[in-house]
Order: C-alpha cells, then sequence, then structure tokens
C-alpha cells in the first residue's frame, strides 16, 4: 500500500501527462475533442470528468473550436484597474461576439483571460502569440485589420 506523499508522487506525474496529452491535442486539432478527452482519459487510467476538469480549467486550453485568430484580453487586476472592459466592448463592437463565441467565418475566437505577462502595459491583450499592449479602444479596430 502507497503512502501519501507516494500518492500525491502519482498524482503530480498523471497531471504532468495529462496537461502534455490535452497540449498535443490542441495543436493538433486547434481544440480538444471530446473524443480527444476520453481518449486521453483511457490512456491515463484517469475518469473522463477529472480530464473535462482539467481541459476546462486552464485558459490557455479550449474544449471548442476556435477561430483562426484567437484573442485573449486580459482581466486581471493591473488590466481591470486600467479599464479592459472598455477594450473587450470595443472588440465585441468591431467584431460582433462576447467572449465565448467565434466569428461566423472563422476569423476571431474572442475570450477573456488571466495574466499574460504584461501588466507594465495593461490594458493588454494577445492575438495568438503577439501581445498587444497599451490598449484604447481607438487602437482596437487598426489592430484586427492585421488578422485575416
Ligand atoms: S494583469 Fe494583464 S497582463 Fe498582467
Amino acid at each position: 500500500m502507497s503512502n501519501t506523499s507516494d500518492r500525491i508522487a502519482t498524482r503530480n506525474k498523471d497531471d504532468k501527462w495529462l496537461l502534455a496529452l490535452l497540449k498535443e491535442a490542441q495543436n493538433k486539432a486547434g481544440y480538444i475533442s471530446e473524443k480527444a478527452m476520453a481518449e486521453i482519459a483511457e490512456s491515463l487510467d484517469m475518469t473522463l470528468s477529472d480530464v473535462y476538469g482539467v481541459a476546462t480549467f486552464y485558459s490557455f486550453l479550449s474544449t471548442k473550436p476556435q477561430g483562426r485568430n484567437v484573442i485573449k484580453i486580459c482581466q486581471s487586476l493591473p488590466c481591470y484597474l486600467r479599464n479592459y472592459q472598455t477594450i473587450a466592448e470595443s472588440i465585441k463592437n468591431e467584431i460582433g461576439i462576447k467572449p465565448g463565441e467565434t466569428t461566423p467565418d472563422g476569423r476571431f475566437s474572442f475570450t477573456l483571460t488571466n495574466c499574460i505577462g504584461a501588466c507594465d502595459q495593461a490594458p493588454a491583450m494577445l492575438i495568438n502569440d503577439d501581445v498587444h499592449g497599451n490598449l484604447t479602444p481607438g487602437k482596437i479596430s487598426e489592430i484586427l485589420k492585421a488578422y485575416k
């Protein structure tokens, strides 16, 4: 019988593998499908609900198909204090979708996220891997034009 530290070590190892497999599934398909989650659960001898819980916990993972360009607006405290809400509203007005949605043409997906490491440029957002900071509502239209 294993002791508590053995169980914790095993659990940490499983979580590391789980995250790696979820990232791999997302890189392959652009999102993590139910089928992929079921395969991962079986391969790690975990329940589907445990895998689903992790896949939906991290903002960098998605269980829904994503647009070609993924906009992630930071909502953590420094960006909150610099009024990220007006940036989110500008994006919503510009592309016609709310956080959690994808445009019908598949051009953009739009989500809120936690700190992206650009606090000194708050309010900030990512579009794919590009950081855009010191945002104002007036900059949004021009920035989005670069993403087809
Ligand atoms: S809090 Fe927004 S980038 Fe860090």
